[in-house]
């Protein structure tokens, strides 16, 4: 496992924080579905392989009870010319019926333990406006709104 300041597969107190790989492909794919996301087991397997290749980036998984996952964070290191390297959760999900339950603050710990091993001393995120128990869970972690924006795309 690349880097990651979280405790190896033997350990499994409860909750266990463990980097991903690909064989975390159906639950992932799963919890990106009460995220909001279409992604298939297919397109995780793909993805995750490509993330755990990447030298910046972090796929945390969670296991609240053993061998089952119970929610995820993916870390990015972000280079940017107008503000030092930084850290990003470029995602977070806790499966729904164990929000509340401290499970989205290991998470967010793990993330930012990684973040501080690399030297990075500032965390990001953008969450949509209508994200408001996101909202509160952030504030209670320390986060503070820095500015709101507006995404734009194009498809190629
Ligand atoms: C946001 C999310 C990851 C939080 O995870 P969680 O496991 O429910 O949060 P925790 O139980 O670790 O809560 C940590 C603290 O935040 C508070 N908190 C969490 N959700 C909250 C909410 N909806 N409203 C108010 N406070 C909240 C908790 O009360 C707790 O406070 P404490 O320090 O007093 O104990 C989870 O609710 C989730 O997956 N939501 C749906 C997906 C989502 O919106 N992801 C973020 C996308 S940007």
């Amino acid at each position: 496992m690349k880097n990651s300041p979280v405790a190896p597969r033997a350990v499994r107190d409860p909750p266990f924080v463990r980097g991903a790989d690909v064989t975390d492909a159906d639950a992932v794919s799963g919890l990106c579905r009460t995220l909001g996301y279409n992604v298939s087991p297919h397109d995780a397997h793909h993805r995750i392989a490509r993330i755990d290749d990447s030298e910046n980036h972090l796929l945390l998984v969670l296991e609240d009870t053993p061998g089952r996952l119970d929610g995820f964070i993916l870390m990015e290191e972000v280079f940017a010319l107008t503000r030092p390297a930084h850290a990003r959760i470029a995602a977070l999900v806790v499966t729904e019926y164990k929000r509340g339950t401290g499970l989205g603050r290991a998470l967010v710990n793990a993330g930012e333990a990684w973040a501080r091993d690399r030297g990075l001393f500032l965390v990001r995120l953008t969450s949509r406006e209508n994200r408001h128990g996101a909202h509160a869970f952030y504030e209670r972690m320390g986060y503070r709104t820095e500015k709101t924006s507006k995404m734009f795309e194009k498809s190629l």
